[in-house]
């Protein structure tokens, strides 16, 4: 059944995430050879041990980047962190060999996280010497944080010595992204997630250098989100307190965007929005038959265009997605006002659907969002879509399926076979 693959196709995407983490964590430094995560572009490596000072100190000196909002000193504690794994760091580090700093070179004074900035970075660990530094050199802060992950992974804490090491210096690391867009999906419908939960998630997916978390955040089941303009929207919610208010989601994205993470929103219409009609009846075809949304109604619309609006205060990302997948209008064509309307306007369900997925990228588009499609769209109807939208994969199988003959796609990794295929 299609929803149940997407939830599964979902959890799994999820699960990528954490698995990777837990390599990183249990498996960083323990091993011979390269263990970065994930593999950078280049690198290359010695054979010698190097000993963090523990007064191990981030330098700027030669960058550009002024970081007066902390965001590279924050990356940088977070860093230490990760490697000391919450050890207390007594033991005696050996007067040579020792690394005394990181020395992090940005070379661009902004500090604005948008779709395709340069996350570039070059690492370069010397061979041991007195008082060597470390070096970090990226074009923007955000290559600079992918660089610390990758310097983390390259130490580890000691439990013998009771200090961390960096094995296998000296290290000379090239790297970029492969793909612009690495996403992750968390669908809050199907399951509330508390906050922590969902910083727990980018924290995540910054050690893994992903940089979108699309957030599916209503769906059938559930609308948890606070939107001022239709603020009985979230009477769909689960219970009174599986809610996230506009605060929170605005947390959430400040959070995410501090660590190179973008947040990608999504509002699936006109199907999977059954929970929408909780709090606006009005938006079902019937009280008997309640989805997909009613396409007959204006109403319907002005509430999309509610949401969106709402949305440019929260989400600054230059996308937002629409959704638009398994619509089956069968309720349309069951309901007499709404077969009447397709009549007068000479459409069949199928038109009806296409008119409605139509309308809300306009919508959309009219807010200066860029727009994200599930791919029935594109198999529906692709001529006749905005040259804008970005058509988003996500069935089995047919991997290659979209991305001839348009501009841009985004493929979903739905099968653990294929990790190495997401992007
Ligand atoms: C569409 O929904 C109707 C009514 O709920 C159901 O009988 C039908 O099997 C569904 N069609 C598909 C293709 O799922
Ligand atoms: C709807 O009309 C279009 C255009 O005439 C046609 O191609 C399509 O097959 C029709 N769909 C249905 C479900 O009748
Ligand atoms: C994933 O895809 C492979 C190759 O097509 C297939 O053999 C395997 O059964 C699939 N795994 C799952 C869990 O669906
Ligand atoms: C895995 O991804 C590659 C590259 O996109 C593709 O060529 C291959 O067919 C995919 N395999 C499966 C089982 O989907």
């Amino acid at each position: 059944m299609p929803l149940a693959v997407g939830s599964w196709a979902r959890e799994v995407l999820l699960c990528v995430g954490l698995l990777a983490l837990l390599f990183v964590l249990a498996f960083g430094g323990e091993h011979d050879g390269v263990n970065i995560w994930p593999m950078p572009k280049s690198a290359s490596h010695g054979s010698q041990t190097l000993f963090l000072s523990k007064d191990f100190v981030l330098s700027t000196q030669g960058s550009k980047y002024g970081d007066g909002s902390e965001l590279l000193k924050e990356a940088f504690d977070r860093m230490i962190d990760v490697v000391e794994v919450n050890h207390i760091v007594d033991g005696r580090t050996p007067t040579s060999s020792v690394l005394a700093g990181l020395n992090v070179v940005i070379l661009s004074p902004q500090d604005q996280l948008n779709f395709g900035i340069d996350e570039s970075y070059k690492l370069d660990v010397p061979a041991a010497g007195k008082h060597v530094y470390a070096r970090i050199e990226a074009q923007t802060v955000y290559g600079a944080l992918h660089a610390l992950q990758t310097f983390s992974q390259l130490c580890h804490f000691n439990i013998y010595k009771r200090i961390v090491e960096l094995q296998l210096a000296p290290w000379y690391i090239l790297d970029q992204p492969r793909f612009p867009y690495r996403g992750l999906l968390i669908d809050t419908s199907r399951h509330y997630l508390p906050l922590p939960i969902i910083k727990g998630v980018i924290d995540s997916m910054a050690y893994s250098k992903l940089n979108v978390l699309h957030w599916h955040i209503v769906d059938k089941q559930s609308f948890p989100l606070e939107i001022p303009s239709y603020p009985r929207l979230w009477a769909g919610a689960y219970s009174y307190s599986e809610r996230y208010t506009k605060a929170d989601a605005l947390e959430i994205v400040q959070y995410a965007e501090r660590r190179g993470v973008n947040v990608l929103a999504e509002i699936d219409v006109p199907g999977h929005a059954l929970s929408w009609g909780v709090g606006y009846p009005d938006l079902w075809p019937s009280a008997e038959c309640q989805e997909p949304l009613d396409v007959s109604k204006e109403f319907t619309f002005k509430v999309i265009d509610g949401i969106l609006s709402d949305f440019t205060k929260v989400f600054k990302f230059r996308f937002v997605h629409l959704g638009g997948d398994e619509v089956n209008t069968s309720c349309w064509t069951n309901t007499p006002h709404i077969i009447e309307w397709l009549n007068k306007h000479g459409m069949n369900e199928s038109q009806g659907y296409k008119y409605f997925v139509l309308r809300a990228q306009k919508i959309a588009l009219s807010h200066g969002y860029e727009v994200i499609n599930w791919e029935e769209t594109f198999n529906n109807f692709r001529s006749q879509l905005s040259p804008k939208t970005v058509v988003h994969n996500w069935y089995f199988f047919l991997i290659c399926h979209v991305c001839s003959n348009w501009y841009q796609a985004i493929h979903m990794l739905s099968n653990m076979s294929n990790v190495s295929s997401h992007h």
